[in-house]
């Protein structure tokens, strides 16, 4: 690291400490300020629109044509197959489920109510200036891509409802209620409408998830079921490729204004990036989310170390620490704070491991699990 990114006693002050025992989320209350992007609103929709031939060239080969994608179809017992054999693959799919624990199906259904919630991602990243979809079906390359995007991203939720479904392991209906309330709460991460930010928080966004995904793949291997760690893998694939186009886009956004981009990764972290499901709820659990977060955490699925492993990936990727000309006194600590926050993220985390560690274990109804106790 460079002498210029260590954390300095100011930028120190201005790290946002993730609240409670599992530190990968915060819920509500996230850190509010005006953006300090250095383009006003009519000079970044100016700026996107002059982008549509670069999104063209460079984001929209990112998308995969509809016809070498893989359908949920492709992993599920085969519906046009006799009802006894359907039945027997039905069967066998319940008979790879055996090994694997309620907990970690409390995690497989967290991730699939999170993809479930795609109707408000789609709006969400059509609330930023400049890329929005004016008419809904409008050929803008960032039109383009946010439709393409969200139908490449349907195809989660549904293998993943589907598997659950056949599975008999979990409660359907709470399941599905607890998709419907997400719906209608929406999330705030608190964007703005500013695609500087938009773009930082969808691009640590999809790495958050092809980790996660990337683990419940790696423990259905483990836990005896190869079919549901080949479900979890493919999908885990999409949204490496969706981390590209967004990470893409940023590096763009640094090329063409270094200072802008850097504020915006800066104030985005200074919020701490809220997960997309934050106001989920079944009707029940009013903290179904900090349980859920903390069963992930406790399985390896997605931890508070994952969050700073993202957070000094992007900085490597974008090349936050050699950003050098360009820079003026406020991206010059913006810099200083983004490159020192993963560390120190980490020295809070160990410290909030040891405190946990001497609290007493908390055991959780979840309604997904026929309200069977998990450990958090
Ligand atoms: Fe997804
Ligand atoms: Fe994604």
């Amino acid at each position: 690291m460079q002498a210029s990114c260590n954390v300095t006693a100011r930028a120190q002050r201005l790290v946002q400490i993730p609240r409670g025992r599992h530190t990968i989320t915060s819920a509500a209350g996230h850190y509010r300020n005006t953006t300090r992007t250095s383009l006003a609103a009519a000079e970044r929709i100016e700026m996107f629109k002059s982008l549509e031939g670069w999104a063209a060239d460079n984001v929209l080969p990112l998308l995969k044509p509809v016809e070498k994608c893989w359908q949920p179809q492709d992993f599920l017992p085969d519906p046009r197959l006799p009802a006894a054999e359907f039945a027997e693959e039905v069967r066998l799919l319940r008979e790879r489920t055996a090994e694997l624990s309620d907990e970690y199906f409390v995690v497989l259904v967290g991730d699939m109510v999170t993809e479930d919630a795609l109707p408000t991602y789609e709006t969400m990243i059509n609330t930023f200036d400049g890329v929005r979809d004016e008419t809904g079906a409008s050929p803008s390359p960032w039109a383009v891509w946010n439709r393409a995007w969200t139908a490449e991203e349907n195809r989660h939720g549904d293998l993943l409802r589907t598997f659950l479904y056949l599975s008999g392991r979990v409660d359907m209906r709470m399941v599905e209620r607890t998709v419907q309330y997400l719906i209608g709460s929406g999330m705030d991460p608190g964007l703005e409408n500013n695609p500087y930010l938009g773009f930082v928080y969808t691009s640590f966004q999809e790495r958050a998830t092809f980790i996660s995904h990337g683990n419940t793949a790696r423990l259905a291997k483990e836990g005896g079921d190869p079919v549901l760690a080949r479900i979890c893998g493919v999908i885990a694939a999409d949204e490496k490729r969706h981390e590209l186009a967004y990470t893409r886009i940023v590096e763009k956004l640094l090329e063409l204004d270094p200072n802008g981009a850097v504020l915006a990764v800066a104030d985005m972290m200074r919020r701490s990036i809220t997960m997309p499901a934050h106001l989920m709820y079944d009707g029940r659990d009013p903290q179904l989310f900090q349980h859920y977060s903390a069963v992930a955490q406790r399985l390896g699925v997605y931890t508070a170390g994952d969050y700073a492993d993202i957070l000094e990936f992007l900085v490597g990727r974008w090349g936050l620490e050699k950003l050098g000309c360009g820079l003026d006194g406020e991206g010059r600590m913006a810099q200083e704070y983004v490159c020192g926050l993963a560390q120190r993220i980490r020295r809070l985390q160990e410290r909030a491991d040891e405190r946990a560690k001497k609290m007493k274990k908390e055991a959780v109804e979840f309604s997904w699990i026929f309200d069977r106790e998990v450990v958090l």
